[in-house]
């Protein structure tokens, strides 16, 4: 068996298309880090310890995990030895740490909740969200995906997170999904021009994970005020993660589709809400296209019955 050399082509391109199909599709940085030459700042360099409890500021609790370690500790008392020999590993380029990740802290939850609060006007949310530095997606993402549509439309219709493409193209629903569900909407007589699309999540997990619990509480206010400030006539929920978040529900979604439910909103308006199937679902699991379709067309009854009353 021959192993892969990094000066063969071929076997670079194979190596890349195994990292590909194991989801790591982009280099985040152009240059390796070593973390752990990040996390265990020289003893020189360390802060003293402080003597009493100090409320940590923003910018201190992004730098968490260099700190803890030392959090209360006698400014005398020997560093215990490290784990990994960092010498070994290569020196990573000199970086602001605090200046690229953010550690979400109860903190966060609250900023976005009063900056989502104080937007007027979804070009004003908009620019908040872009401004805000809380939630760690933002700085392995490429762009803020906000939305894509009409925000005057009757209808809105709310993801999990963008994918690669949205990623690239700050826009959501524009990648393989997207195309399925531009055909589902173009189904019951609707388009971009007459549809509004989010996510809840506006900026994409790398790798596409799953955000975990906290990442979609950062980024709640700023999804329920864009529906605020959208209030369209119904609400259309594509996916578990968008039922659960913005229904207060922990149903799973092959329960929770087909039947209505409603958003309310903060200021206490009631938007009649379908949850429905995600499309890169049905994309994997054709058999339930059929389950969708039925959501959509109550989704088109409802909106008719809406216009005529
Ligand atoms: N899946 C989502 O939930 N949102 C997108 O924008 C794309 C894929």
């Amino acid at each position: 068996m021959t192993s892969a050399s990094p000066s063969n082509p071929i076997d670079i391109a194979e190596l890349l298309a195994f990292y590909a199909s194991a989801g790591a599709d982009e280099a985040l940085e152009d240059a390796p880090i070593n973390r752990f030459a990040e996390a265990r700042p020289k003893q020189a360099e360390r802060a003293p310890a402080p003597t009493a409890p100090v409320r940590e500021s923003r910018s201190q609790a992004t730098q968490v995990s260099d700190a803890a370690p030392d959090a209360g500790r006698p400014p005398e008392q020997p560093a215990p030895p490290p784990r990994l020999d960092a010498s070994r590993v290569p020196d990573a380029p000199a970086r602001p740490l605090a200046a690229t990740v953010a550690v979400p802290d109860e903190g966060q939850v609250l900023l976005a909740r009063q900056l989502a609060a104080n937007a007027s006007s979804l070009d004003e949310l908009r620019r908040h969200m872009a401004a805000f530095d809380g939630c760690n997606l933002k700085f392995t993402a490429k762009n803020l995906v906000f939305a894509d549509g009409n925000p005057n439309a009757d209808l809105m219709l709310v993801g999990e997170a963008p994918g690669r493409d949205e990623d690239l193209e700050g826009l959501p629903f524009v990648g393989r999904s997207g195309q399925l569900l531009d055909r589902m909407l173009a189904a019951i007589g609707l388009d971009r021009n007459s549809a509004y699309i989010a996510n809840v999540i506006p900026w994409r997990p790398p790798g596409n994970r799953t955000p975990t619990p906290h990442e979609t509480e950062i980024c709640r206010p700023f999804i329920e005020r864009q529906i605020e400030l959208v209030n369209p006539k119904v609400l259309v929920n594509l996916g578990g993660p968008s039922a659960k978040t913005l229904l207060n529900t922990t149903d799973g979604i092959l329960r929770l589709r087909g039947n209505w439910r409603v958003h309310t909103t903060a200021s206490g308006i009631a938007i009649p809400a379908m949850p429905t199937l995600h499309p890169a679902y049905l994309l994997r699991t054709p058999a339930h296209k059929k389950l969708a379709w039925r959501d959509f067309l109550e989704v088109k009854a409802k909106l008719r019955g809406l216009a005529i009353s």
